[in-house]
């Protein structure tokens, strides 16, 4: 498989990426130091991003997971989210900074966002996403700290897939929509 013969075109090489990594983490380090803090990462997509991203700030932090399922028809969001697991990270008096992939309609992330607030106690909440698209969102949320800002295109690489596949992909770029055309 030609994973990158299936890209429309290329948005941004890993030395690009790696360069505002650089800048996101001096943002983060700046900001919370001298704080609890700790990193929820939403899986799968955020893998690659937050692993470059937590060795870029050189604080004493803690590291969490949530997994989530947003059901997808073909390449957007049909609008449900289902944690996977009974339990979510003990965010309890901890400034607490989820990280994803990308804000697109903004559902996942505000039903994140919602259950954090609802079934625990952070010091602060705030959210962190390596792209956000340009688009109206399904629901009034924005991320605090964006890598950057998108057109409303589907992407692949660095942890954002299709399909599971493309994941694994270390620069980010547009998928050819004949991909996906015939699904
Ligand atoms: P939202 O709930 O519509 O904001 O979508 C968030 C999730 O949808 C992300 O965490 C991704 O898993 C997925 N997603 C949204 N847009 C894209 C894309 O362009 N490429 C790959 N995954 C995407
Ligand atoms: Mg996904």
């Amino acid at each position: 498989m030609d994973m990158l013969g299936d890209l429309e075109k290329i948005l941004y090489h890993e030395s690009t990426i790696m360069a505002r990594l650089d800048e996101l983490a001096a943002q983060i380090t700046h900001d919370y130091r001298g704080l609890d803090l700790t990193l929820v990462a939403v899986l799968n997509g955020s893998l690659p991003f937050m692993a470059d991203l937590i060795r870029r700030i050189p604080l004493p932090l803690k590291l969490d997971c949530l997994s989530v399922s947003s059901y997808y028809g073909s390449t957007r969001t049909t609008g449900n989210v289902r944690f996977d697991q009974d339990r979510l990270p003990d965010v309890d008096g901890r400034h607490t900074l989820i990280v994803d992939d990308i804000l697109d309609s903004g559902i996942t992330l505000a039903a994140i966002r919602r259950k954090i607030q609802e079934e625990a106690k952070p010091a602060s909440l705030k959210s962190c996403v390596l792209l956000s698209k340009r688009r109206e969102r399904a629901k009034e949320v924005e991320a605090d700290y964006v890598g950057f800002e998108i057109a409303d295109e589907f992407v692949v690489g660095y942890g954002l897939d299709y399909d599971e596949k493309y994941r694994n992909l270390s620069l980010i770029g547009v998928l050819n929509p004949e991909i996906y055309a015939n699904q």
